[in-house]
Order: structure tokens, then C-alpha cells, then sequence
């Protein structure tokens, strides 16, 4: 099997990847990665196992030779942060969505598998303490330009799905934690923040609600669509594990021994959605993925990680 993965030296991308070449096989993988601020070499653990290209997506003609023998492309090339989307959203246009439709049509015209790394950002925004999940049958509802951008992907994934037949499944997770992530998210954010003794800025009143998820369960929910997913379908993946951005940043606090002093409530971000929540029932029935990681377990083995990594975390530090 060969698959080209894109964004493969950013946070989930190259999880998946080192996931891909450690559990042995015979799948090659070939890496597309525009390299933005949001990639790091560093980030693959067996680089000289994976044939890697500097290449833009919305770029991509299709004539490239890594295409040749290609089965599947898994796409997470994307502009990610919803901060920077809200400043200027032009790349993310560029990228999530310009950037799917080449692929799409790349995908069409060699008859490829394609699967979309999507986000439930795409569904808006859930009330505060109300029981109501997102399934894949809600409405697409997005309220910034980075989650406009990634629903724009999905429908036309949807669209070429329907129109050509192409054989696309789309996933739509919760927010993701684990090694490898830019420090700009949350989670590494406050880890790193802590370590240096700085302040970390926490939106509004830290109220909203995000459904966490340790990255390689995502990854294993990926890797299942691959091989058994049926084309046409969305699956939402998610593990159960809502909490509100003041109580994350409180237990990291707590596991690193240092004080909620350094905590600062700062001027909400505009728009922003108060709570996610996903219903995963759909892919633990028809796939039988669970999720494994245990949310403190892998909290701890992040702040670890990015303890021992410090220094190449540093200089991204904002
Ligand atoms: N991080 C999360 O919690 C989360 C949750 C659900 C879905 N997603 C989705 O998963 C995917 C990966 O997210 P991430 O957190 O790993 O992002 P990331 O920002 O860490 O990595 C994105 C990677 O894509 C590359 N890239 C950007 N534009 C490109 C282009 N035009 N051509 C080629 N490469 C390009 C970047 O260089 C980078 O390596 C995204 O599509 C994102 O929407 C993320």
C-alpha cells in the first residue's frame, strides 16, 4: 500500500505517520508539507523512512511521480489556528479549501482512495451545560474562517463523493492533545508557560467546553477509516472527554506543581464558541474503534514529553 499523507510534519499528521512506520507493514508513505510555521522535521521520529516533499497542495498538479502506484491520500494540510484565521484568513482559504479541491480533483482523475481530516468546529457551537452531542447528521454551522474553511472542504468532499464517485470518507474529531503540537494550542501552551513561569492567557471566563481526545486515538479512528470505511460516509470521532479550558489548565497546574497564580483571564476571543461534544457512537458500532488513552494518563505523558523536548519548543513559544 502506498499512501501520500499531506501536512505530515504537523501536529496530528506526523503522529499518524510515525504511528504508520512503527507498526511495520509494507506501507509506503510519502509526505507532502508545504512547511509553515506549523511543521517541524523534528516531528517524525523515523524521517529516513518516509519520502518527504516540500510541496504546497493547492499546487499540486497530479503529475508528480510519487503518485505513481499511489492507493490513498490522507489529507491534514491545513491552516489550523482559529486565532490566526480570525487576523487574516486568506492561506486558510488557500490551503483548506483550494487546496482539497485540487486534491479532490487529483483524487478523481487517478481514481485514488481520499480521506479528509475534518473538525467538529464545522457543527458551531453547543449550548453550556446542555446534554446535546454533535452527531454526523448535525447541521453544518461554522462561526469563524477557520471552521468555514474546513466545512467548505467537506462539502465538497461530499460533493465530488456524490457527482464522481470518488471513493472519499471524511472525520470529523474533537480537539486533540498529545506530543508534536505548536505551541500556540492550548495544551502545550500552558505546559511550556508553566515550565518558564509565565503567564497563561486563558480566553474569557475559561467556561468553554472542548471535547478532548489523546492524538492517537485519533490516529487509530484514521487508520480504520482507511482500510474499513465505507466511501460516502462521515464518521465523528471523539472520546467522552468534555472539560472546560480553566479546569485543563488548573490539573496541569496541579501535575507540575505550580500555582494558579500564573493564570490570566485576557479579552475573549470574538465569536468564540462556548462548548463541542461529540457522539462517536457511529464508529465504535460500524468499526469498532474505542478510544484507549486515559485523559490523565496522557495529560501526564504530554507534559512529560514536552519537559524532555523544551528546547525545540521554545523558539515557538509566542
Ligand atoms: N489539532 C486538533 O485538535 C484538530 C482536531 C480536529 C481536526 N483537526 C484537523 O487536523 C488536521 C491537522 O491538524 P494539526 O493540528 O496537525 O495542524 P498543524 O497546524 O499542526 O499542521 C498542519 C500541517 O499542514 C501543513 N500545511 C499547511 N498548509 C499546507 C499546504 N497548503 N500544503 C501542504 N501542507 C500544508 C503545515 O506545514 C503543517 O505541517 C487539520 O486539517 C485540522 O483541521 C485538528
Amino acid at each position: 500500500m502506498k499512501i501520500i499523507v499531506t501536512g505530515g510534519m504537523g501536529f496530528i499528521g506526523s503522529n499518524f505517520i510515525n504511528k504508520l512506520v512503527s507498526s511495520g507493514g509494507s506501507v509506503e508513505v510519502v509526505n507532502v508539507d508545504k512547511m509553515t510555521y506549523a511543521a517541524d522535521p523534528a516531528n517524525l521520529q523515523k524521517p529516513e523512512t518516509v519520502e518527504n516533499y516540500k510541496l504546497d497542495i493547492s499546487r499540486l498538479t497530479g503529475r508528480e511521480h510519487f503518485f505513481e502506484n499511489a492507493d490513498t491520500i490522507v489529507n491534514f494540510a491545513a491552516e489550523s489556528h482559529v486565532d490566526r484565521s480570525i487576523k487574516n484568513s486568506k492561506d486558510f482559504i488557500q490551503s483548506n479549501v483550494v487546496g482539497v479541491h485540487r486534491l479532490l480533483e487529483i483524487t478523481r482523475k487517478l481514481d485514488l482512495r481520499y480521506h479528509q481530516i475534518s473538525t467538529d468546529e464545522v457543527y458551531g457551537s453547543l449550548p453550556l451545560n446542555s446534554g446535546t452531542k454533535f452527531t454526523e447528521n448535525s447541521a453544518y454551522s461554522p462561526r469563524n474562517p477557520y471552521s468555514a474553511t474546513k466545512a467548505s472542504a467537506d462539502l465538497l468532499v461530499k460533493a465530488y463523493y456524490n457527482t464522481y464517485g470518488i471513493k472519499a470518507t471524511i472525520s470529523n474529531c474533537s480537539n486533540n492533545y498529545g506530543p508534536n503540537q505548536h505551541p500556540e494550542k492550548l495544551i502545550p501552551k500552558t505546559i511550556l508557560n508553566a515550565l518558564n513561569g509565565t503567564k497563561i492567557p486563558i480566553y474569557g471566563s475559561g467556561r468553554q467546553v472542548r471535547d478532548w481526545i489523546h492524538v492517537a486515538d485519533h490516529c487509530n479512528a484514521i487508520r480504520m477509516i482507511i482500510e474499513r470505511g465505507k466511501p460516502g460516509e462521515t464518521y465523528l470521532v471523539g472520546a467522552d472527554g468534555e472539560r472546560s479550558n480553566i479546569e485543563v489548565v488548573r490539573k496541569i497546574l496541579e501535575i507540575m506543581n505550580k500555582p494558579d497564580s500564573l493564570i490570566e483571564f485576557v479579552q475573549d476571543r470574538p465569536g468564540h464558541d462556548q462548548r463541542y461534544a461529540i457522539d462517536s457512537r457511529k464508529i465504535r458500532r460500524d468499526l469498532g474503534w474505542r478510544p484507549e488513552v486515559d485523559f490523565d494518563h496522557g495529560l501526564r505523558e504530554t507534559i512529560q514529553h514536552y519537559i524532555v523536548s523544551r528546547k525545540r519548543y521554545e523558539e515557538k513559544v509566542l
